[in-house]
């Protein structure tokens, strides 16, 4: 997985480093109890979890949440339905065997480590040049991505909780609604959520943008309120919505005007088969404002 980076010259949120949000004097925090203790070294934190620590942070996930509620109503009807073939569209597992030419590609790079030739020792922590610049060049060609852009990680998921510790907890998010659950619930983990709300099903600081039949899966931006990190997925997990050029090209104005940063999720682009773009970099000024991953 790899994220394209850029300079982001929207008025960003303050991206606070790793060592700038633990070195914070208000890292206690009530959400999830974790209590930071000065210890002697100045500048370190050691970090005590409570007791109420498991006990609060199951509160805050203790919501009826997607991957439990297509689960139920699976059980549901196959209790009612028995010989069902159900397809199942919530989060599950890969399903497919990986392509031999990735595997004995890996088995290959693994094994010449193991001969004097091929031992290398650490790899560069923003990933093997030869790869990056085979992203750039294979999917983002006459973009205007380099090498230099790209960063390989252990996965999507990983980037996002990471995104989110640089972020901080201060900022304001948007995502959409309904959405992948790993936006929604790294906030809750940074605690920029505030307390989940039982009768609205949702989280009081959390700028929820409706995607549904009605508006074509695109939300109606001029009732979206500005928040300065917008989660945006396309195609959309779990809808399979993916946005034409003219919405991103609208989401990307949207986000310049009100200096939101957009993390752009494009983890099922090659499923894209009309002309929508595969990467919000096709949008001009996109680079400005926005981080993909995929
Ligand atoms: C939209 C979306 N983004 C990211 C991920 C996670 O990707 P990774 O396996 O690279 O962590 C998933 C996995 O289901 C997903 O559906």
């Amino acid at each position: 997985m790899s994220v394209a980076n850029h300079q982001l010259n929207a008025s960003a949120p303050p991206s606070s480093s790793l060592s700038s949000i633990f070195a914070r004097s208000d890292f206690t925090r009530s959400s999830v109890q974790i209590v930071g203790v000065r210890v002697k070294k100045p500048g370190f934190f050691k970090c005590v979890a409570t007791p109420q620590t498991v006990l609060s942070t199951r509160r805050l996930f203790d919501h009826d949440h997607l991957k439990t509620q297509v689960a139920r109503r699976r059980a549901a009807h196959l209790a009612k339905y028995p010989d069902a073939q159900v397809i199942s569209l919530g989060i599950g597992d890969t399903t497919e065997p990986i392509p031999d030419v990735i595997t004995s590609a890996m088995a290959k790079r693994a094994h010449d480590l193991s001969t004097l030739e091929g031992y290398s020792g650490y790899g560069a922590e923003q990933g093997e040049k030869k790869v990056r610049a085979a992203i750039a060049s294979t999917f983002y060609g006459n973009l205007g991505i380099e090498e230099g852009d790209i960063f390989v990680s252990d996965g999507a998921k990983c980037d996002i909780a990471r995104l989110q510790m640089l972020f901080g907890s201060d900022v304001t998010m948007a995502v959409q609604d309904p959405s992948y659950p790993a936006y929604v619930d790294s906030s809750v983990i940074m605690g920029q959520t505030g307390q989940y709300q039982k009768d609205s099903e949702k989280y009081g600081k959390i700028e929820y943008m409706r995607c549904n039949p009605e508006n074509g899966f695109f939300p109606d931006l001029s009732a979206v309120g500005k928040t300065e990190i917008i989660f945006f997925c396309s195609p959309n997990n779990p809808t399979g919505a993916s946005a034409t050029r003219e919405q991103l090209t609208k989401l990307v104005q949207f986000a310049k005007d009100n200096g939101s940063i957009i993390v752009y999720d494009s983890a099922y682009a090659m499923y894209i088969s009309d002309d929508s773009p595969r990467s919000i970099y096709e949008i001009p000024g996109a680079k400005e404002v926005s981080i993909k991953q995929m």
